[in-house]
């Protein structure tokens, strides 16, 4: 029924109308910087002379939903004016909740909900960002990211899930569904974006939209699989790499979004272009020697839609290309197709405008704990030397560094605004470190020496911090890093700044025990402060409720789960990846202690417990696996320890001989459990010939036969697969 009524419209559509539907502006192109009120003299260029079809996201700051329901409305009003009444998609980034509505419920970063584990949990958060986005009258989400975390230095590290290819498809697919599997047309559902396809993430300097050389097998083994798996669930858009890959930008490679998105993957929705990146393909690029040359090269490529995003140039090039048979009406009429079928799904052409009913779903008390539940979940304990760790409730402590005042230390990039830094836009409930750690132990009992933030420089008074250590009886650090969001967290290493790592040394000079508390979106270096330091515990940019969860934590009131999603790096020489070769491993030791091998300061799934688990009873229901059938491999977990707990259990496989050098282990599944004290409990798997694939030197996804190993925790087993 769709189908047809988007068939009907397209063939009333002028060339104009079509390019028009194709073209997405910013909100700044038509609204005003301050209050996101609409300018209506440039509502009307946009929507009824440029006709377009799309508009993004908020001026510079975040807005109520009454702001947002009226900004939208007039966008609403001013579309049904138009020839065939289209009405206009608006998306924005809501990728940890509703980032840009003042008071909606931010939930943990990706990576931060990678060390959760918790699928489920996962789901649960993104339904929630959902009913937030619709409850504000936003129906597009640009989320999730499932570009792989195998750089930590790239800028947006923090949206990955990760190093993991089995969590990032796993995760994101959970995620996209989430968005999307009430149905469109409901209040509870939003169209999701899978990015950026592709391999984004691979860039050789970690800084934002620089080259990226990626050999195609690891293209395949490392970055597609994400995407394949998001199709799968459903996703209704996808936004492209706005980078090169082998000297090729991603928006003009009709192999990749074409050949490889639409024919491969069998997608089916709307491919957007990423900010500006159209333009760039001649300005950056050099592929195209004229703007609309680069224009044609994406649009033929297979983009669908361009976000071009500040003026006209787009609308204006693509007629002119079409005119010129540069791109086919076809080419346009399928675009156009995809992108009206979208607003057919999500209900636009029923109801433009905001849907009054669903205010109801915003800010809701539940999402709170909900917020904390994720929050807590992501907590990851590094270090617990001599258990100094969980702290008595009863002591004394100086509390400092940049991250124990600071509010966007602990939510990130894309909070409220676009760098997140800004916190007078942060609801006016969200708690400092400090804060919940005197709510803990008493106002009294709680030293400080810091100021603001990360932006303050009193938060670095070395003297200050060793008179004060004095009357505490333990420091609780908090280091890491303030909120950036793509080019502007460009950083030349890991290092942690200067001042950051005098105000460590100060600490540790101090004799006191030290707790680091690291708030930070990818791994900063902390090798040298490391062994003087008594107790580490990640805490990502967990969202509204990271200082309460952190606070659960170091005072017991929560038993800590997350897993590790990246392997933590001792240095720039030393970045190195958990499914690595086995080379890898082999450690040469010569004059000195040199060695080459997998050596990360903390490895990837590192996550201690207040509780003790022990595995045991590995069993594997046959040794020979054979054809398309199934192995069952099972294993008793028990919580030996005095507190409850929850636990991952994670399976590895390894193939022990391949055609190509195999990966010393890949994370084929887990499972996350509760258990009492003193409870155990058995966890199956089911693995068939698919879970242990690789893709081979001729591009295939293969198994090929031979012995493999199964790793649960400190167990092991080999089989066949014949
Ligand atoms: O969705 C984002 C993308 O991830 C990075 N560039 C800007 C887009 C729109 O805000």
């Amino acid at each position: 029924l769709n189908q047809k009524k988007v068939d009907a419209i397209l063939a009333k559509m002028t060339l104009e109308e079509k390019v028009g539907q194709m073209t997405q502006i910013t909100l700044g192109v038509v609204g005003t910087q301050t209050d996101g009120e609409i300018n209506p003299e440039a509502l009307k260029d946009a929507i009824i002379k440029h006709k377009v079809g799309s508009i993004l996201n908020v001026t510079n700051h975040a807005l109520t939903v009454d702001q947002w329901h009226n900004l939208l409305t007039k966008i609403a009003d001013e579309a049904k004016n138009t020839r065939l009444k289209i009405p206009v998609l608006y998306g924005l980034d809501g990728i940890h909740g509703q980032t840009y509505t003042l008071e909606s419920t931010l939930f943990p970063q990706n990576i931060g909900m990678a060390a959760t584990r918790n699928l489920e949990l996962a789901k649960a958060v993104t339904k929630v960002a959902a009913k937030e986005l619709r409850a504000s009258g936003v129906r597009w989400n640009f989320a999730t990211v499932l570009d792989c975390g195998r750089q930590p230095l790239w800028s947006r590290f923090p949206e990955t899930y990760g190093e993991d290819v089995f969590i990032g498809k796993t995760m994101g697919a959970a995620v996209i569904k989430a968005y999307e599997e009430d149905g469109l047309n409901k209040t509870t559902a939003v169209a999701s974006c899978m990015k950026h396809f592709l391999g984004y993430s691979a860039s050789r300097n970690g800084k934002d939209r620089t080259p990226i050389y990626l050999p195609e097998i690891e293209m395949r083994e490392y970055y597609l699989p994400q995407f394949r798996e998001a199709v799968k669930a459903g996703a209704s858009s996808v936004m492209i790499n706005s980078s090169i890959i082998n000297g090729m930008p991603v928006h003009a490679s009709k192999y990749l979004l074409t050949d490889i998105l639409r024919k491969e993957l069998g997608f089916n929705g709307v491919a957007v272009s990423d900010w500006e990146d159209i333009k760039r393909v001649y300005a950056w690029h050099h592929v195209a020697s004229t703007p609309r040359e680069a224009v044609a090269m994406c649009v033929n490529a297979g983009v669908d839609m361009s976000m071009v995003p500040s003026d006209f140039t787009f609308y204006d090039l693509l007629i002119e290309a079409v005119q010129k048979k540069e791109v086919s009406m076809a080419r346009i009429d399928e675009a156009v197709k995809r992108i009206l079928m979208l607003k057919m799904k999500l209900g636009l052409f029923d109801n433009p405008y905001p849907e009054e009913n669903a205010k109801a779903n915003f800010g809701k008390a539940e999402y709170q704990t909900l917020a904390l539940d994720a929050a807590h979940e992501a907590m990851t304990l590094l270090k617990n030397q001599d258990n100094v760790l969980p702290l008595s409730k009863s002591k004394k402590y100086l509390v400092v560094g940049p991250g124990a005042q600071s509010i966007s230390a602990l939510n990130g990039c894309w909070s409220y605004t676009w760098q997140g830094k800004e916190e007078q836009w942060y609801p006016k409930d969200s708690k400092t470190i400090l804060q919940t750690i005197k709510e803990k132990v008493g106002e009294k009992n709680v030293l400080t020496t810091t100021a603001k933030g990360f932006e303050s420089p009193e938060n670095f008074d070395a003297d200050a911090l060793t008179k004060s250590a004095k009357n505490a009886d333990a420091i609780i650090l908090c280091l890491g890093e303030n909120a950036y969001a793509e080019s502007p967290g460009n950083i030349a290493d890991l290092a942690l700044d200067e001042n950051q790592q005098l105000l460590a040394k100060a600490a540790i000079a101090t004799g006191k025990p030290i707790i680091l508390v690291l708030t930070e979106g990818r791994p900063r270096f902390i090798t040298n402060i490391e062994p003087k330091i008594n107790g580490i515990l990640m805490a990502y940019w967990s969202g509204k409720k990271t200082a309460e969860a952190i606070a659960d934590v170091l005072f017991g009131d929560y038993n800590p789960n997350g897993k590790l999603p990246f392997s933590y790096p001792r240095s720039s020489g030393e970045i190195v990846l958990y499914d690595r070769k086995p080379a890898e491993d082999i450690r040469e030791v010569f004059n000195d202690d040199v060695h080459t091998g997998y050596n990360p300061l903390f490895a990837f799934g590192t996550g201690l417990s207040y509780t003790n688990f022990t595995y045991s009873n590995l069993k594997l229901s046959t040794k020979n696996l054979t054809g398309d059938n199934n192995l069952q491999v099972s294993v008793m977990v028990s919580n030996t320890g005095k507190m409850d707990g929850k636990q991952t259990v994670e399976l590895y496989s390894r193939d022990l001989y391949a055609s190509i050098s195999p990966d010393m282990k890949r994370l084929r599944a887990f499972q996350k459990i509760d258990l009492k004290a003193g409870e155990s409990k058995t966890v199956s798997f089911t693995l068939n010939k698919n879970d242990l694939a690789f893709v081979n030197t001729s591009l295939k996804t293969v198994t090929e036969a031979g012995a493999f190993k199964v790793m649960i925790g400190d167990l092991s087993d080999e089989f066949q697969y014949k």
